[in-house]
């Protein structure tokens, strides 16, 4: 009698686990159809956000940026890359060939964590003292001289509303950063003032989100990339349009004609994103509800905290987790790159899984059975990530027109003369975690079709939000008009 309880017991238990887990698995579904409405909406949003200030969640912020490096820029310049959990600095020696820039000379700080929450003022004597050793052992071979002038790079991977390309305001902080007193200043003015307290002679010649940094240097390596996309942390995408497009801006004039616009689509949102109770309270519970919502679906920030809080429902309903999971009510416990180990377990009885889970939840073994629940769970948050990003980069190639699509033209699908266009893309979501780059790249194909699919490459930067503000910094600065003679 007590076995047989024991076992209905312990069915019912099941079945409530698979009743979470099938619930979770039709919310999050991405059937083609879908993800083509997704593309279609991120398209119409592109337009409205270009329209008007505020016509949509989308940003479509200006750059200034209306020539990409081509491989003849020249000098020794710096950038420092503001935007994540590190902030790098580096050196970089172009010749005017494009060959010759590497290796680059990097070197990476974690941010304190206190000074995530602090003062402007904190944050960048910080940064500017710590750019300052850099750059003075960097020099100390070639004499390092005080009086020297330098420029700089300043990648800001954060919505900086630019009022030119080497000054912006800063909109509002994304990715768990608050420096309150920060929104609404300008940024790239803030360090200026930094690197003069502490006595460094440079200059901020270019301000850069890390998508425009990673299409200029995607571009200087391939002259057919059309946009930027980032899936690390954050994400975000930028493309380069037509100025005559960016209705906004009336009687914007660039000698190409062209101008990069970051599109800040962490914050894109549409109807038919499938949303789940789990992304809801996710949002609801965060430092910018309502914000970011395309974000907190598809980055490394959220990914593992989706998946805890599916799990941790799970554990309420059942307890075939084994022991209390007490930890697991901890919020971002789980991070993403765990969550990446965790799902591409290829050891007999998923020992990494059950390795990982103990480690980070301080408890004993993970049953057999509730470790395949845990890889399925990651598959599926995963999963919905990379076909929701694949639709993001659809929808951008379908706004200029290089989808294959019959708006321009009248080209049909499977076209022969569809145009070869590149995505420079970078992150660790797409370079450290194979499941998603897989997924992301099979859903490309699906929306494109395999025979469109081939014309559109996407091409991995290697530190390109670093080395492409150093890049765009020897553009734009050898591009000031010498003094009159
Ligand atoms: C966040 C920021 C955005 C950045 C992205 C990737 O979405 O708002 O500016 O490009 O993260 O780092």
């Amino acid at each position: 009698g007590v076995a047989v309880g024991r076992s209905v017991r312990s069915r019912r238990r099941w079945r409530r686990v698979l009743g979470v887990l099938r619930e979770l698995e039709d919310a999050c579904e991405t059937p083609v159809g879908r993800l083509r409405q997704v593309v279609d909406a991120m398209a119409v949003e592109m337009h409205a956000g270009l329209a008007s200030e505020g016509g949509s969640k989308l940003k479509m912020l200006l750059t200034f940026v209306d020539t990409l490096p081509n491989g003849n820029e020249k000098g020794i310049y710096y950038a420092l890359d503001l935007g994540g959990t590190n902030f790098r600095v580096l050196q970089v020696q172009l010749e005017g060939r494009r060959s010759s820039i590497f290796p680059p000379e990097v070197e990476q700080q974690p941010i304190p964590q206190h000074l995530m929450t602090s003062t402007r003022e904190d944050l960048f004597d910080f940064i500017a003292a710590s750019l300052k050793e850099f750059v003075e052992r960097k020099e100390v071979s070639f004499g390092y001289s005080p009086e020297k002038r330098r420029e700089l790079g300043f990648t800001v991977s954060f919505p900086v509303k630019q009022t030119s390309v080497s000054s912006g305001i800063l909109i509002r902080w994304t990715k768990g950063f608050a420096i309150h007193d920060m929104v609404g200043k300008d940024i790239a003015e803030s360090l200026q003032l930094a690197l003069a307290r502490n006595g460094l002679n440079m200059r901020v010649v270019a301000l850069v989100n890390d998508t425009v940094g990673t299409l200029a240097l995607g571009h200087y390596h391939d002259p057919d990339t059309v946009a930027a996309v980032i899936i690390g942390t954050g994400t975000n995408a930028c493309y380069v349009e037509r100025t005559d497009a960016i209705i906004k801006c009336q009687g914007l004039v660039t000698t190409s004609g062209l101008m990069v616009v970051n599109m800040e689509w962490g914050s894109f949102w549409s109807s038919h994103l499938p949303r789940t109770s789990y992304d809801i309270d996710l949002d609801a519970e965060s430092p910018n509800p309502n914000e970011q919502g395309f974000e907190k679906m598809i980055s490394g920030m959220y990914l593992g905290e989706i998946v805890r809080r599916v799990i941790l429902r799970m554990s309420q309903e059942s307890d075939i987790f084994g022991a209390s999971l007490s930890n697991l009510s901890i919020p971002f416990i789980l991070r993403t790159p765990l969550m990446a180990a965790m799902h591409e377990d290829n050891s007999p009885d998923l020992r990494e899984v059950d390795e990982k889970w103990r480690e980070m939840l301080e408890v004993p073994e993970v049953p057999k059975k509730a470790r395949k629940v845990i890889v399925k769970v990651c598959d599926i948050v995963t999963r919905r990530a990379a076909r929701l990003a694949a639709a993001g980069i659809v929808g951008i190639l379908k706004k200029i027109g290089r989808d294959g699509g019959s708006i321009t033209g009248g080209r049909s699908r499977g076209d022969a003369r569809m145009r070869r266009s590149v995505v420079a893309i970078e992150g660790g979501l797409y370079t450290s975690y194979t499941m998603f780059r897989e997924y992301l790249l099979e859903a490309l194909r699906e929306i494109l079709g395999e025979d469109d699919a081939r014309h559109v490459i996407l091409k991995v930067t290697e530190d390109g939000s670093g080395l492409g503000a150093a890049l765009l910094a020897a553009a734009s600065h050898s591009s000031t008009p010498p003094p009159n003679t």
